[in-house]
């Protein structure tokens, strides 16, 4: 016979027993099963053979073929074992790792949220507004006469779209004092909440102005409240915020909204005399109560209202407000 298996099998057998590595198995499988290899070529003869020799030709390639396809698949799964085992003995866990960057909160809504709470740890709730308001919430009810200047389209963004419920178009609001009376209105006292949020105003932008900025409103309501319980919250809200080595300073000040009126101003201890504006604030002035329908004489508040970029700026240092906003991790990433 042209073929003897007994020989092929045993080389088989032999080159099996070379294979050590992927490209072994690649030309191992290439010599028997390739087009050109053994077994194509057996196939092939077939058709030459004398009829008598064809069967045991064929069964005896068949079971060829069927071991060298053994012996692929088992080396296959022994190499594949021994890489697996060599990854592992590479593993070097002592290299330093690749540390993934987290995000921060922005150091404006850090300074949001460590102001507001210290309120919450002096029993006020955080409660926010819209920013879109009406020409009654951001004016009108806060005493702000039709002739203010601030009412000026010069000093605030008023929007191409007129207010269902008044005559007047609706604005931007320019200050978080609104806040004040959506509350009054949906709220009886006793009531001690913080409203922080964005304000907008049409002003040139430069190092200590921005037409966006943040403020956080406050408004104490109950009944018998007294300056003195507005000096004494704000006294220990500077000293939590700022540290207990600064003088405060209450300066007489009028705003429509409060009665008496006056901004505090903050010093640090030891240096050199520098009185710094951190805030507005006063007692509620009684024509505010009336326009969010409060009984007259029944209640007594107090109010306060403060710029959250002013407040980072004084703590941390920082001249530019622009750097707020511009999005650069190098100053980001320092707070
Ligand atoms: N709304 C004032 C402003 O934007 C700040 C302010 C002052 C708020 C006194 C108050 C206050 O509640 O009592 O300048």
């Amino acid at each position: 016979m042209r073929w003897d298996f007994k020989k092929l099998t045993d080389d088989v057998e032999q080159d099996a027993g070379q294979i050590v590595d992927a490209q072994h198995l690649e030309a191992f499988r290439l010599k028997y099963l390739g087009k050109k290899g053994l077994i194509p070529e057996i196939y092939s003869s077939l058709g030459t053979l004398p009829p008598q020799e064809k069967p045991l030709v064929g069964k005896g390639v068949n079971d060829l073929k069927g071991r060298i396809n053994e012996i692929l698949e088992l080396k296959k799964g022994q190499i594949g074992e021994q890489a697996q085992a060599s990854r592992q003995q590479s593993l070097d866990v002592t290299i330093p790792g690749v540390s993934r960057e987290i995000g921060h909160a922005h150091i404006l809504s850090q300074t949001v949220n460590e102001i507001c709470s210290i309120f919450e740890r002096m029993g006020f709730v955080v409660q926010e507004g819209p920013e879109i308001e009406s020409e009654f919430n951001n004016f009108t009810a806060l005493n702000i006469p039709a002739d203010h200047p601030s009412r000026d389209g010069f000093d605030t963004f008023y929007l191409d779209v007129k207010n269902p419920q008044e005559k007047s178009n609706l604005l931007l609001r320019s200050h978080t004092s609104p806040g004040q009376i959506r509350i009054m209105q949906e709220h009886k006292p006793p009531l001690a909440v913080v409203i922080p949020g964005k304000v907008y105003r049409p002003d040139a932008v430069d190092a200590s102005h921005s037409f966006m900025f943040h403020q956080i409103e406050g408004l104490l309501v109950d009944r018998d409240v007294k300056f003195s319980d507005l000096k004494g919250l704000l006294i220990h809200f500077c000293e939590e915020l700022f540290g207990k080595d600064i003088e405060m300073r209450f300066r007489p000040h009028f705003f429509p909204f409060t009665e008496p009126s006056a901004e505090v101003d903050i010093s640090w201890k030891g240096g050199k005399k520098k009185w710094l504006e951190i805030m507005g604030c006063g007692m509620v002035n009684p024509k505010v109560f009336e326009h969010c329908g409060y009984p007259k004489g029944k209640y007594t508040g107090l109010a306060f209202g403060m710029g959250v970029e002013r407040m980072a700026m004084l703590r941390h240092g920082i001249n530019d407000i622009r750097l707020f906003y511009e999005n650069d991790k190098r100053f980001l990433s320092q707070f």
